[in-house]
């Protein structure tokens, strides 16, 4: 990529571009929802449809000269009604989840209606009715929770539909490593007389390349974020199904105007086109070939992890992602020596954690970046066995109890992780590894 023009006017903005470039290059990025835009998704991002406002839809507009960017919203509109069949009604406009999300919400339910969503500390997402999050300031969430094998407990999730009867039944995971079960939750809907929405932002591209179920079939409503696995700008899609439209025509008005003008503004077009340009890219072999390898690429890290000893969520995964529990603060301690070797990855909650978000004992990791550079088992070995090594290493730091000797421990560790000289060697290894998968070369 070439940014001569940044280089001579802004060259502190350039230097940052480097170094970040130069920082994904040579690191292990394992960290959910990470992916990578192709080099012509940015380009179609830094094009000047960034100057043009245009409010409302393709063709309504309350603006003029919006003649070419009425091509590009319809563009992007019919490349997602290919990649997701079953698809009646698609607005491309949402500027990332979480608004697309309030938007779906804010279009089916008036305030205060209940919405049953899995619990974050479960592997759902904030905009599903967490307690921090709007969406509990505005509408009334019931959630549901993972049994003690981790799996959703789908006789709870009937339960608490029969006994709350919600406007809207959520499936869709942001921490969740099995299938996800559309067709019994339809059946659970069915039975409320609820709307059902999908949230897949997770697993967008597993689905349009086959290698997880469709959720079209199943739901009334889909939601996805363009860049995760969809390998896009930021952004979201909100798709309406053949199967909903049959019983309210009304709904994809609904949609769009929950989205403009009831949440946002001026859409941003040059994320337009480049959502248009990622959907394109999604129908080639060479995406789907992508996507399966990203399934196989996490069950060997799974299976993997679990010879070392790590306590992997569900002893599998069906997707891109793989959940470990690690222990009390032990997070703290991986995420940080995993850093010092530039493998990065997140804590997380693991389903019926004992602590909270900020101190879960669980990491989270997923494969699409590493897929998307073609790496594949050879490099997920030795990642698991860097990863195995390193909690070797800094087996002797455990949690303490008190405030006082943790403030002293983690400086100890600090220091320890910087002089250590096998996870020195480490860094150089992963390095070299990643040399040989460049992203932007
Ligand atoms: C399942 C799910 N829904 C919604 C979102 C929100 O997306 P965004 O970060 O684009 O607001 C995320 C993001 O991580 C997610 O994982």
């Amino acid at each position: 990529m070439n940014f001569e023009n940044l280089k001579r006017t802004d060259k502190v903005a350039y230097d940052l571009i480097m170094a970040e470039m130069n920082r994904q290059e040579t690191s292990l990025d394992i960290i959910p929802s990470e992916c990578l835009a192709s080099v012509s998704v940015i380009e179609a991002l830094w094009s000047p449809f960034t100057n043009k406002y245009s409010e409302w839809y393709a063709k309504k507009r309350y603006y003029w000269g919006n003649e070419v960017v009425d091509k590009v919203e319809t563009l992007a509109i019919e490349r997602a009604k290919i990649a997701f069949p079953g698809v009646a009604h698609v607005n491309v406009q949402a500027y990332s989840g979480s608004p697309a999300n309030m938007a779906i919400y804010n279009a089916l339910c008036n305030v205060w209606d209940t919405i049953l969503w899995l619990a974050l500390s479960q592997g759902g997402h904030l905009t599903h009715g967490h307690s921090v999050s709007a969406t509990s300031k505005f509408f009334n969430a019931v959630q549901y929770w993972l049994k003690e094998d981790w799996f959703i407990d789908l006789e709870e999730v009937e339960k608490l539909a029969i006994e709350h009867k919600p406007k809207v039944i959520v499936v869709g995971f942001t921490a969740y490593s099995r299938e996800f079960p559309f067709d019994e939750f339809s059946k659970i809907a069915k039975k409320v007389w609820a709307y059902l929405m999908a949230d897949i932002s997770h697993i967008s591209g597993l689905v349009i390349s086959g290698v997880h179920t469709s959720p079209a079939p199943f739901c009334d409503v889909i939601m996805t974020t363009t860049h995760k696995t969809l390998k896009g700008p930021r952004g979201a899609l909100i798709m309406v199904t053949e199967k909903w439209l049959e019983f309210d025509s009304e709904l994809s008005k609904k949609i769009d105007k929950s989205i403009f003008p009831g949440l946002q503004g001026w859409p941003h077009n040059h994320q337009t086109l480049a959502i248009a340009v990622a959907l394109w890219e999604t129908q080639t072999e060479k995406y789907r070939q992508l996507n399966r390898q990203i399934v196989i690429n996490a069950k060997k890290l799974a299976s993997e992890l679990s010879t070392y000893w790590f306590d992997v969520a569900t002893n599998w995964t069906d997707n891109h992602l793989v959940l470990a529990w690690v222990g009390k603060w032990r997070w703290e301690f991986m995420q940080k020596a995993l850093d010092k070797a530039w493998i990065t990855l997140n804590k997380n909650t693991i389903p019926n954690d004992e602590w909270t978000a900020f101190f879960p004992s669980g990491i989270r990791m997923w494969t699409p970046i590493l897929s998307h550079r073609w790496m594949k088992e050879p490099q997920v070995i030795k990642l698991a066995s860097w990863m195995n090594e390193i909690k070797e290493i800094i087996s002797e730091f455990n949690y303490k109890e008190t405030r006082e000797e943790r403030k002293i421990q983690k400086k100890e560790f600090r220091e320890f992780i910087s002089n250590n000289s096998r996870i020195k060697e480490i860094r150089l290894e992963v390095k070299e590894m990643c040399e040989q998968f460049p992203i932007y070369k």
